[in-house]
């Protein structure tokens, strides 16, 4: 038997990040939005926790007991008392160390594999959990779809959508690390508890246009300190008729919204003549999160 799970990538709508609390985090007000963009984990019978990883950026993420997937695995192993013997293979597409949770994503579906694996039949909740233990973005991973997060990222609320977000990702060379980009935040002297209800207004009406002007990211200030030429990609998107663009998470991919899917196809086209990014990636959302196939 094995268990084949996809999970998507995340983009943050909006992303305020607060004061620095006490454990380290800071404290967010945020809406993420997965994307059609996927890894996909392959679970299968093992002697003990073992992990190959393939695809994009592979040879960047350590496939030992560091990767948040292996961690994942051992952390339901103990909580169930589930043997913890797994052979884990990931297929990645999202971009390594991009600001679109792709770490978190592949915890997400070692989680949901494991579980039905293993048959440790963990509720949605329980699984959500252990998921915040791992990281603030896993919970997302596993939820899909729109959603606001506070705290860490880690509390969730559902944002019911109508319509199709038509997105362009222009990735860069090198990757941010998400500590980085925070600590670069709190050197420029901090984000902001700005609301999120303008976007939420906009995406309740289904207002495309409206949703682009409001994209918002504190960590967009910080990106673009440590990644100056980020500028630049961002310039072009919105040049090159990006109804809005933003940094995507803690960077360095810079996520732009097109009209429409030929638009997005369009505008990836077009940035990639300008080369003002390693790669480009056409994707749609929102999508459901980590799902067993
Ligand atoms: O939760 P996760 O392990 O994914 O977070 C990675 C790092 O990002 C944290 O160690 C912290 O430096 C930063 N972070 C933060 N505040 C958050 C989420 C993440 O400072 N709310």
């Amino acid at each position: 038997m094995q268990v084949r799970v996809r999970v998507p990538a995340k983009v943050n709508l909006h992303l305020a990040v607060g004061p620095l609390r006490r454990d380290g985090y800071h404290e967010l007000v945020t809406v993420f939005h997965a994307v059609d963009l996927y890894d996909e984990l392959v679970a299968a019978p093992g002697e003990r926790i073992e992990l190959a990883i393939i695809g994009d950026g592979a040879g960047e993420v350590p496939a030992d007991e560091r990767n948040l997937a292996w961690r994942a695995a051992t952390l339901l192993a103990d909580r169930t008392g589930a043997a913890p013997k797994v052979r884990l293979e990931i297929t990645k597409a999202i971009p390594v160390a991009g600001g679109m949770a792709g770490g978190s994503a592949d915890a997400a579906a070692a989680l949901v594999a494991c579980d039905r694996l293993w048959r440790t039949g963990l509720s949605r909740t329980a699984l959500s959990e252990l998921a915040a233990e791992l990281g603030s973005d896993v919970p997302f991973a596993l939820l899909g779809g729109t959603a606001v997060g506070t705290g860490r990222g880690e509390r969730l609320t559902w944002v019911t959508t109508n319509e199709t977000l038509h997105w362009v990702f222009a990735v860069a060379e090198q990757g941010i690390s998400t500590p980085a980009a925070y600590r670069e935040l709190d050197r420029l002297g901090g984000g902001s508890t700005t609301a999120p209800d303008a976007l939420l207004e906009a995406l309740h009406h289904g207002d495309i246009k409206l949703i682009a002007a409001r994209l918002y990211n504190d960590l967009q200030a910080a990106a673009l300190s440590l990644a100056p030429e980020l500028q630049r990609t961002l310039d072009a998107g919105r040049e090159l008729g990006a109804l809005g663009g933003v940094v995507s998470g803690s960077g360095p991919t810079c996520a732009f919204i097109a009209a429409s899917r030929d638009d997005a196809a369009r505008l990836a086209a077009a940035l990639a003549a300008e080369r003002v990014c390693l790669a480009t990636r056409v994707a749609a959302g929102p999508v459901p999160g980590a799902l067993a196939r």
